[in-house]
């Protein structure tokens, strides 16, 4: 039986940014559900992608919410940038805040989803003493700072180590993979228990990125 519960982000990372509007088109046009955007520092990751101008010229466009990943050092300095640029969500890293407690409060107060992203070396039982005041949990399934990269795949056992850890405390907890995504891997990572799926070369290199996106929507895993 085919569900169409989960959710598809296509991340605008691997669009073409000089034609940047035409994917905006593109993902509004599609039965995708987030804008998922990425932006880096330079220092948290080794690489830069665009920052908040860009941000808000795609938010001009998008007809769906975006769910920004950011992928930068001390987070708390932008959130509000975030959220006035038109951040729905707002995912900062785990291995980026001293004080996440605070910085996820902070998130929520600004009438965002609040979100943590974990690096492939991060644990997900480092989160259980904040498991209630997330919305989402990022689960990185490559090392972020690039797309286009390998899937690894201990993310499963991750996927299924955090749906239990949020058990009976937070049974709305949205969990999201991002990295090396593909129609392969879509339907083992929600039947582990993931809800959102990130996806930028997969969708954005394909030869139909609206068929490709609509495909992963019908991905049946029950
Ligand atoms: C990587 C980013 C991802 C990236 C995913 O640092 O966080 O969102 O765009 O791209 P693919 O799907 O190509 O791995
Ligand atoms: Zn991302």
């Amino acid at each position: 039986m085919s569900t169409t519960k989960h959710l598809i982000a296509p991340s605008v990372l691997a669009a073409d940014f000089a034609n940047l509007y035409d994917a905006i088109q593109l993902v509004n046009n599609s039965e995708a559900d987030w804008f998922h955007i990425d932006i880096m520092d330079g220092v948290f990751v080794p690489n830069i992608s665009f920052g908040f101008p860009v941000m808000q010229a795609i938010a001009k466009h998008a007809t769906k919410p975006l769910d920004v990943h950011l992928m930068i050092v001390d987070p708390d300095r932008y959130l509000k940038t975030c959220k006035d640029s038109g951040a729905s969500s707002i995912t900062v890293h785990y291995e980026a805040c001293t004080h996440l407690h605070r910085t996820l409060a902070a998130i929520k107060e600004l009438g965002c989803k609040a979100g943590v992203a974990l690096n492939p070396h991060t644990p997900v039982s480092l989160l259980q003493d904040v498991i209630q005041d997330v919305d989402l949990v990022c689960i990185m399934s490559v090392n972020p700072g690039f797309g286009g990269q390998k899937f690894i795949e201990r993310t499963y056992d991750k996927v299924r180590a955090l749906r239990a850890l949020a058990a009976g405390v937070n049974d709305s907890l949205l969990i999201e993979i991002d990295g090396g995504v593909t129609l392969q891997n879509a339907a083992p990572l929600l039947q582990a228990g993931a809800d959102v799926l990130v996806t930028g070369s997969f969708v954005f290199n394909a030869t139909d990125p609206m068929e490709t996106v609509k495909k992963l929507k019908a991905v049946d895993y029950t």
